[in-house]
């Protein structure tokens, strides 16, 4: 399902117009959806998206329960084929899950290089990916001692060893504590600035889109109502007037889109 890497191309109308700067020199695609439709029997369940990801941003996806934002996750990973329409995304991209799906029988580095494990050198670039997520000490321990953050970060780094152009995370911190949540948030805005991979996250947690994405798309009914450019320079202050007058229109939106 996932095409060939995509290069430069034209920027299609924008429903939100980008910063000047970036509107005359855009960054390249990392993905492109044309028209998704997706269909489990009889049950539309996305319905014409239409959705391009540039290197370096991000992008935060938020709707009510059951609205397909993880089904459209799943198509941009290549998880899942597409009823209708087309997916262009980088072969280089990666996904992660609320839970951090850590093998329990493999020690923490392992985990981080999985197949890679054999490697010559394979200990020194898996401490070099924990170094990353600050577990560097964490290297030979079993994936039962680490708390809920600490297996959370070893994912991180799983998915950061194979240097993506394109993260995907589904609601990734949605079972930690709300100190966690944001020392995660933390984590992953200063791997983004060091890296500069794009990122799509599915979220519940306007905050969290408000502090982490460059756009916001609301999924309502399989089809996006609703685009907001986040213009506010990072790190974010969630106290800001400037952030909270952005967060009671996104408000606005998502309770029409529950309409
Ligand atoms: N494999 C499947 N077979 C049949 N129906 C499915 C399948 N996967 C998802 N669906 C249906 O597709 C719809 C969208 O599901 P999806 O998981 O994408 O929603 P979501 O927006 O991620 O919801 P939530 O916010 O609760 O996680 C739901 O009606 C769900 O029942
Ligand atoms: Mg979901």
């Amino acid at each position: 399902m996932a095409e060939a890497s995509i290069q430069a191309a034209a920027l299609p109308p924008d429903s939100v117009a980008p910063p000047p700067d970036i509107a005359a020199h855009p960054p390249p695609l990392v993905a492109r959806l044309t028209g998704i439709t997706k269909r489990y029997g009889t049950n539309t369940v996305l319905d014409g998206v239409d959705l391009d990801i540039r290197q370096g941003e991000i992008v935060a996806l938020v709707g009510p329960s059951g609205t397909g934002k993880t089904t459209l996750l799943r198509v941009l990973a290549g998880l899942e084929s597409a009823s209708g329409g087309r997916a262009e995304v980088s072969p280089s991209s990666t996904v992660m899950f609320q839970e951090p799906r850590l093998i329990q029988a493999l020690r923490v580095w392992k985990n981080v290089l999985l197949d890679d494990a054999h490697k010559p050198g394979a200990l020194e670039l898996a401490r070099a990916a924990l170094q990353d997520v600050g577990l560097q000490d964490k290297l030979d321990s079993w994936p039962v001692s680490l708390s809920g953050g600490q297996a959370q970060r070893v994912a991180v780094a799983r998915a950061l060893y194979r240097r993506p152009e394109l993260m995907l995370l589904d609601e990734p911190f949605s079972a930690l504590d709300a100190f966690t949540r944001r020392s995660m948030q933390s984590l992953v805005l200063g791997l983004w600035a060091k890296y500069q991979f794009g990122i799509v996250i599915v979220t519940h947690d306007l905050d969290e889109a408000l502090i982490l994405a460059d756009r916001i798309v609301i999924l309502s009914r399989g089809q996006i109502c609703h685009e907001t450019r986040v213009a506010l320079a990072r790190e974010r202050d969630v106290t800001s007037p400037e952030f909270n007058i952005l967060k009671r229109e996104l408000l606005e939106q998502f309770s029409l889109s529950m309409n």
